[in-house]
């Protein structure tokens, strides 16, 4: 057991309370976030005469060593350790002696680890931004491509009217979008420096706040030192982004896994992206969709787990506070994990185009528009909803589509049809005159599809500063 407050103690810790209190196991995950703060932390007491020039230096070449044996396997994190603060600093005093133990100068755990955790959501905050571009970018690919390819568009899961494919795979790209700029949101809100806010009520040192948040690529400190060491909102607002996150591929997924069932067939995923059944031979199955639609459960469950963990904790900090790790840490992982998957299936797979048309030809879903045919040559739109409705049944006894009956067929039920009414159901008329903006109309879409182009040509990542180092 190596902990770093043995002092006011007279009996060693029990066994299974150290165990219970522990979190090494997982608080390893973010050692260079713990150094990279630790560095920062020593910069700025030099800077202030709290340590010496040369002492900082010191910590610092020794703070670096011990990262690169960690990274190199040289130096193994072991649960000797009670958390990875412990740790470091452990190792710092073996090779340092006195002067490891002046690190902590000026510093608590509780903000050590408000900083550690916000620098490891930072980042993660980025990386999932950037697959989520990616995603986008995929995206946005099979749009260009496809602004002619009609399908059925449903609701109720039931053929409703002609879109085409760029028109469904534009409402992805809205979502993800979304997703974007929420992330970008939670960024800038978040990216302020708990550090120095000491145990909860900041330190007699004279720190510079404002130099270490600088340093570690951070807008300015955080102005409540209670907040600053209890505050967890930017991992619930980060965690509920990534439910969101996961709420939309979920959906995807789910369509992907009914497009590509035999019924369907409008897709085919890549064998690389789908498995096979240990008994039935003809089976090639959809588990990469299934796997992101049932793990969006575990990313719902960090968020509830976290807000219900923050619901009773009064200020400042409290242990209870630990519990913010391992659900979220396992969020994380999940949504960057399911993101990058979905993009490569995604761009790997097979949209059969003949099946899709076939699909919109038979389901009526020009209907509407035999309605509105009827309604531009003077019929009152609910006459016109009636005729079309006995058109609709007349079909379906014959077993055909509105397009294959006679003009006779069509004026026994409405003498205002004309031979223009082949063209005006076509599926190209259905979809093309569709121009109001958003709608799957070639036109619309192109226009729509130029500002996406514009939006996936600049990032706002490009515009932050943080560390190289921490990347
Ligand atoms: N392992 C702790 C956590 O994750 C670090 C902070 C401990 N602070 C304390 N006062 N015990 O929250």
């Amino acid at each position: 057991m190596a902990q770093l407050w043995g002092g006011r103690f007279t009996k060693e810790t029990d066994q299974l309370v150290y165990n219970f209190n522990a979190s090494i196991s997982f608080d390893q995950k973010f050692y260079k976030q713990d150094i990279l703060g630790s560095k920062a932390h020593v910069t700025m007491l030099a800077k202030q005469g709290i340590l010496t020039e040369q002492e900082m230096k010191d910590i610092v070449a020794c703070l670096d060593e011990i990262q690169a044996e960690v990274e190199s396997g040289k130096l193994e994190i072991t649960d000797k350790y009670e958390d990875i603060h412990s740790f470091v600093e452990a190792n710092l005093i073996d090779r340092l002696g006195d002067t490891g133990k002046k690190l902590h100068t000026g510093r608590s755990r509780n903000d050590q680890v408000a900083l550690d955790m916000r620098l490891y959501t930072r980042l993660e905050v980025l990386h999932t931004d950037a697959l989520l571009k990616e995603l986008l970018e995929a995206l946005l690919q099979i749009m260009e491509e496809n602004t002619e390819t009609i399908m059925p568009g449903f609701t109720h899961l039931q053929k409703a009217q002609p879109i085409t494919l760029a028109h469904h795979m534009g409402a992805y790209f809205e979502m993800f979008k979304r997703d974007r700029q929420r992330l970008e949101d939670i960024f800038h809100r978040m990216n302020y420096c708990p550090l120095g806010s000491g145990a909860l009520a900041g330190t007699t040192y004279p720190l510079d706040r404002d130099y270490t948040a600088e340093l570690l690529g951070f807008y300015g400190p955080t102005l409540n030192s209670m907040d600053g060491v209890s505050d967890r909102d930017y991992l619930i607002e980060f965690l509920s982004a990534a439910a969101t996150i996961m709420m939309h591929l979920s959906r995807f997924s789910e369509e992907v896994i009914i497009w590509n069932s035999n019924e369907y067939q409008f897709v085919e995923i890549d064998d690389a992206y789908s498995t096979g059944s240990s008994i039935m031979p003809q089976k090639k199955n959809p588990d990469i969709a299934e796997l992101v639609r049932g793990k969006t459960g575990r990313v719902y469950g960090a968020l509830m787990s976290l807000l219900t963990t923050m619901k009773g904790i009064p200020l400042a900090y409290n242990k209870d506070m630990q519990e913010d790790k391992e659900f979220s840490f396992d969020a994380m992982d999940t949504v960057k994990g399911c993101l990058a998957l979905f993009t490569g299936m995604l761009r790997t797979m097979k949209f059969n185009k003949d099946v899709m048309r076939k699909s919109a030809n038979n389901g009526f879903t020009n209907a509407t528009d035999a309605a509105d045919y009827l309604v531009n040559h003077g019929v009152p739109f609910r006459d016109a909803h009636g005729i079309v409705g006995q058109i609709v049944l007349y079909c379906i006894e014959k077993n055909i589509a509105i397009d294959d009956m006679s003009l006779e067929e069509l004026k026994a039920i409405s003498p205002v049809f004309e031979e223009d009414i082949y063209d005006a159901i076509s599926m190209e008329t259905c979809v093309n005159k569709r121009l109001t903006v958003g709608a799957p109309g070639k036109e619309a879409m192109e226009k729509v599809i130029a500002l996406h182009k514009e939006y996936l040509s600049s990032d706002w990542q490009d515009e932050i500063a943080i560390p190289q180092e921490e990347k």
